[in-house]
């Protein structure tokens, strides 16, 4: 998936206008995809799932930090999630479809916080941006 330069401006502008809600906005996207798609609770046997689990939070604000690090490092994502992608494909081997799932309940979330940041060309470049993410994260499978 390549991102073109107004992709990449785009992407930018949506994480500038994010700003500080972007911790919290992690936990509500993971609360929204253990609602929406209870299959990828399976991989959280470990976590209390209730609504509003600080568990859930704490891990929200990992998720959001990473996806801002992504954002950060927009022409290396592969090198700033680096680690992250080794975790996911040798340790965790989360099946990669969840990834699709993860990146639209985020855009849901963008959506519902800032209406009018998501026209329709930003969430275009948003998309692709959570799909360039879930490429680096599940690209290291054998
Ligand atoms: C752990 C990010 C997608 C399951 C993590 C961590 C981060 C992260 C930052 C913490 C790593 C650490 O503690 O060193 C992301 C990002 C994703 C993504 C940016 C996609 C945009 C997924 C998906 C699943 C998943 C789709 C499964 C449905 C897990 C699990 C852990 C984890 C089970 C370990 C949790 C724990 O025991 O603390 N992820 N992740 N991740 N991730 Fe992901």
């Amino acid at each position: 998936m390549v991102l073109s330069s107004n992709d990449k401006t785009n992407v930018k502008n949506v994480f500038a206008k994010i700003g500080g809600h972007a911790e919290e906005y992690g936990g509500e996207t993971l609360e929204r995809m253990f609602a929406t798609y209870p299959q990828t609770k399976t991989y959280f046997p470990h976590f209390d799932l209730a609504h509003g689990s600080a568990q859930v939070k704490a891990h929200g604000k990992k998720v959001a930090g990473a996806l801002v690090e992504a954002a950060n490092h927009i022409d290396d994502i592969a090198g700033a999630l680096s680690k992250l992608s080794d975790l996911h494909a040798q340790k965790l081997r989360v099946d990669p479809v969840n990834f699709k799932l993860l990146g639209q309940c985020f855009l849901v979330v963008v959506a519902i916080h800032h209406p009018s940041v998501l026209t329709p060309e930003v969430h275009a470049s948003l998309d692709k941006f959570l799909c360039a993410v879930g490429t680096v994260l599940t690209a290291k499978y054998r």
